[in-house]
């Protein structure tokens, strides 16, 4: 039923102390999600415990050894069972929502952080089952990228989210545009605004349609914005239609 990422990594201590706060806690301690961490330097097998070299072909900086991270990941295979394997690094198709949805559906998720410049790609080629990239920018290891994609996946799942409607509703999730006011796109939206109490704060309002409360208006006032706050913020979301006249684009900051 529950979940599983398994981790592997230099830092395993970082990447637990992060996992139990917050929301992916409570889900691990309620058992809908399971996180085990493992250290690549509990597979070396030199006196100094060695997980990098020198690259071949010469360049500053350090690789990972192939060794540690193969026998890290032949072990937890052996213990736990096999995993689908992703490789954390820039060089990966970019993770998104589309990307979470995927694998919300996948029992046992390995994340592989690199360290240094990278692991030797003979990892990527031959024991991993996909590259992923959360940016275009360079992170020093993994661990952030790894830790992002466990909370964007886990809050998917049944149970881990106090209202499973508001996961719907998220900026990028794909919402059921079908209205007057945005026929035919489909596509992944970012959220309208939301506000709440006090309706005056040093003379700064809240606009009226919500305040008056009418179900259908607000619904119609949310896809509105939703629509415009794409188009105006993020182009490359296509919406196809060109933007309307009207009420006023609340923009994030
Ligand atoms: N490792 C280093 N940078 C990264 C990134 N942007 N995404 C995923 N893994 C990384």
């Amino acid at each position: 039923s529950g979940q599983t990422f398994e981790v592997f990594t230099l830092f395993p201590e970082a990447v637990a102390g992060f996992l139990r706060g917050g929301l992916v806690g409570k889900a691990v301690a309620r058992e809908l999600v399971s996180v085990h961490c493992t250290d690549y330097r509990e597979f070396a097998t030199d006196r100094y415990r060695t997980v990098d070299d020198a690259p071949y072909g010469g360049s500053p900086g350090m690789v990972m050894k192939i060794e540690p991270v193969v026998a890290a990941l032949e072990h937890v295979t052996r213990e736990r069972g096999p995993m689908h394997r992703i490789l954390l690094t820039p060089a990966g198709p970019r993770f998104d929502q589309r990307v979470a949805e995927r694998l919300a559906t996948v029992p046992r998720i390995g994340l592989l952080c690199g360290r240094y410049e990278g692991i030797d790609d003979r990892v990527r080629e031959h024991f991993v089952d996909e590259c992923l990239s959360i940016g275009d920018f360079v992170l020093n290891g993994g661990e952030v990228a790894a830790l992002a994609i466990i909370e964007a996946v886990a809050r998917l799942r049944e149970g881990v989210l106090g209202n499973p409607e508001s996961a719907a509703r998220d900026s990028f999730s794909l919402q059921d545009m079908s209205s007057e006011t945005c026929p035919e796109d489909h596509g992944a939206w970012l959220e309208h605004p939301h506000f709440t109490r006090p309706p005056d704060f040093r003379g700064l309002g809240v606009p009226d349609v919500l305040l008056a409360g009418a179900h259908a208006e607000v619904a119609r006032w949310r896809r509105e914005q939703a629509w415009r706050r794409t188009w105006a913020l993020r182009p490359d979301l296509r919406p196809q239609r060109s933007l309307p006249a009207g009420a006023p684009v609340y923009l994030v900051a």
